[in-house]
């Protein structure tokens, strides 16, 4: 795990310049949406706490060389080092299942609805080590109903790329693969919820999860499926990669909850990558008042 000691962080990597750019025109950005008190108040939230300078954004440097990608090799430095193979154009994204309008999207079609200048910027933290990151990508609320998800289309369920020959963890048996995740639609269609396409104003670099991955704020980040080929209206819940590796570590919701410990480890903490002191972390990563009425009348302890 890196852990930097602060005599080790130049301030240029603490604040760096072009997020101070960034944030003006995040800010700007939603002046022009027409002003906080107009946003709905879920990204009113979010817009508080990007201005809340406990969420400085962790250094693009950090963001994009220290990751989870096992697709690409099990240690944290392997993506950074071996996704370079990884050919993300062309790229089709399939859509089944519980809908209406199912198939095969060539990614530029899949996005077209959402041109860049629409694409936003949100702010989040993730597990197991904790980053902030100014994510660039279009809330997946958005996405979904152009496909006319039935009244069956309960789950939605999200595949990465299955190729081995680019992919060289996939010549391993580390994971079941391909990798799949999922999530409730109701999660789904929360407009925090996001299909990212970039981050830092710039696109995704590959061990981040090009072309397109998930972001779902409030969640550990296991749940942030990358390099997403397939996503399936489903019934039942989902069959996800961690929940059936390790069921009693990770659950099929994977809310960030400080009360619920880990078996092996206590979630009481965070450390934030850059940072030397640990931090508590906060239910729901922080989003609680946005989304935990989606879990009203569940045992959080049960459902984890
Ligand atoms: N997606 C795929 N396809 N394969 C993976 O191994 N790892 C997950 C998630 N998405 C993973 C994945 C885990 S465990 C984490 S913590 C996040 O990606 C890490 O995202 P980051 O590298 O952008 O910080």
């Amino acid at each position: 795990m890196l852990i930097k000691k602060p005599a080790d962080i130049r301030p240029s990597e603490i604040t760096p310049p072009e997020w101070y750019a960034r944030r003006r025109e995040f800010l700007k950005g939603a002046a022009v949406l027409g002003a906080a008190a107009l946003l709905p108040p879920v990204l009113r939230g979010n817009l508080a706490r990007a201005a809340d300078d406990d969420l400085k954004p962790t250094p693009y440097k950090d963001v994009t060389s220290y990751n989870n990608f096992y697709e690409f090799g099990p240690s944290k430095t392997d993506p950074a080092e071996n996704a370079g193979s990884l050919k993300t154009s062309p790229w089709s994204v399939t859509v089944e299942g519980h809908c209406e309008k199912p198939g095969q999207y060539a990614l530029e079609d899949f996005l077209a609805p959402h041109p860049p200048e629409e694409r936003i910027y949100r702010l989040r933290c993730v597990e197991a080590w904790s980053m902030v990151v100014p994510w660039l990508g279009i809330p997946l609320g958005q996405i979904l109903p152009r496909f006319q998800p039935t009244a069956s289309a309960k789950y939605v369920e999200f595949t990465t790329l299955l190729d081995p020959a680019q992919m060289p963890g996939q010549r391993t048996q580390l994971l079941d693969w391909p990798y799949v995740e999922g999530l409730r639609m109701d999660e789904a269609m929360h407009p925090l919820t996001l299909l990212a396409t970039g981050l830092y104003g710039k696109e995704l670099p590959n061990q981040n999860g090009a072309p397109l991955r998930l972001v779902t704020p409030w969640k550990y980040g296991f749940k942030s499926i990358k390099s997403i080929v397939k996503i399936r209206f489903t019934e039942q819940q989902p069959r996800t990669t961690w929940a059936s590796e390790g069921p009693s570590e990770y659950g099929f919701y994977a809310n960030v909850n400080p009360a619920v410990d880990h078996p092996r480890w206590s979630q009481k903490k965070e450390r934030r990558v850059g940072d030397f002191f640990r931090r508590d972390t906060l239910l729901f990563n922080g989003y609680a008042e946005q989304v935990a009425g989606l879990y009203a009348g569940m045992d959080l302890r049960k459902d984890f």
